[in-house]
């Protein structure tokens, strides 16, 4: 395989290929998952959640964000790259945003992602014209968690629905490869990727109609939460055999990677009527 590039990423995205993208922090696992066929890591901001033990992203830093952007980037080899912006660090302004992201693509990120509607699109604008593909992230975006007051499934009513895709369209129109969306429901997700061909969707509880799909890696290999945590609808934990006993011996992280992609690339996850809303 050749290393992944944006142009390479929007070809096999119109012949129909689906993009497997997962969370990465550090170089190992960076190895371990593009060995595995992983299209996109993502160094998100989850990292605060998973590596730093806290309960939101917020408290993430750039700093952080730019020393695992580094060590992922020194791990892979033919997947893509995309590193957060963390809370607070572009909200101000396009050169706040400017001077933030070139931190990140000088650790390595080839991408960087931000989270919001489309007040966000003047800024995505400055940053792609600059040299530095952005994608954008909606729907249930963790840095306004206090604001939303929670995680949950976003666009659910015809208005809420309507302010998404007029997001969506606006972060399009100001030349966003990407976009994350992250706890919609299945059919506004699938509208979305049909009006906007010039964007990349990737689901996060979405449903099967996007691009490509992400999981936080932690997530689908079964490790979050405890053993008695209620698992979110839309994570499917790959270590385990479908149809297996408790039990069973789990599958390797490199074969539970394994599925993942294949399973992504063939379209049997997500499986709407399981994972979706
Ligand atoms: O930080 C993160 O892991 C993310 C994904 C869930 C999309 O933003
Ligand atoms: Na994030």
């Amino acid at each position: 395989r050749p290393a992944w590039n944006l142009p390479r990423l929007r070809e096999a995205a119109a012949r129909g290929e689906k993009l497997a993208m997962l969370t990465c922090y550090d170089a190992t696992f960076a190895r371990v998952l593009d060995e595995a066929g992983a299209d996109i890591l993502l160094v998100g901001d989850s990292l605060g959640n998973v590596i730093q033990g806290e309960s939101s992203t917020l408290p993430v830093t750039l700093e952080q964000m730019a020393y695992h952007t580094r060590a992922v980037a020194q791990g892979k080899r033919q997947a893509f790259l995309i590193t957060d912006l963390p809370f607070g660090t572009y909200e101000s302004s396009p050169q706040q945003a400017l001077a933030s992201a070139v931190a990140l693509m000088r650790a390595g990120a080839q991408m960087v992602k931000l989270e919001g509607g489309g007040y966000t699109a003047e800024t995505v604008r400055f940053l792609v014209e600059r040299g530095i593909p952005v994608c954008a992230h909606l729907g249930l975006t963790p840095q306004r968690v206090h604001a939303i007051g929670g995680y949950r499934v976003q666009g659910r009513d015809d208005a809420a629905a309507q302010v998404l895709l007029d997001d969506a369209t606006a972060l399009a129109q100001a030349g966003a490869a990407f976009l994350v969306l992250e706890l919609v429901p299945s059919a506004l997700a699938r509208r979305i990727t049909q009006q906007l061909p010039q964007l990349m969707t990737i689901g996060i509880g979405a449903g099967a109609g996007t691009t490509g799909q992400v999981l936080v890696m932690h997530d689908m290999l079964g490790l979050t939460g405890g053993a008695h945590a209620k698992r979110p609808r839309f994570v499917r934990d790959f270590t385990r055999v479908p149809g297996t006993p408790p039990e069973a011996p789990g599958l390797s992280v490199p074969q539970a990677v394994a599925a993942y992609v294949k399973a992504v690339k063939d379209g049997s996850f997500p499986d709407e009527a399981v994972h979706g809303y």
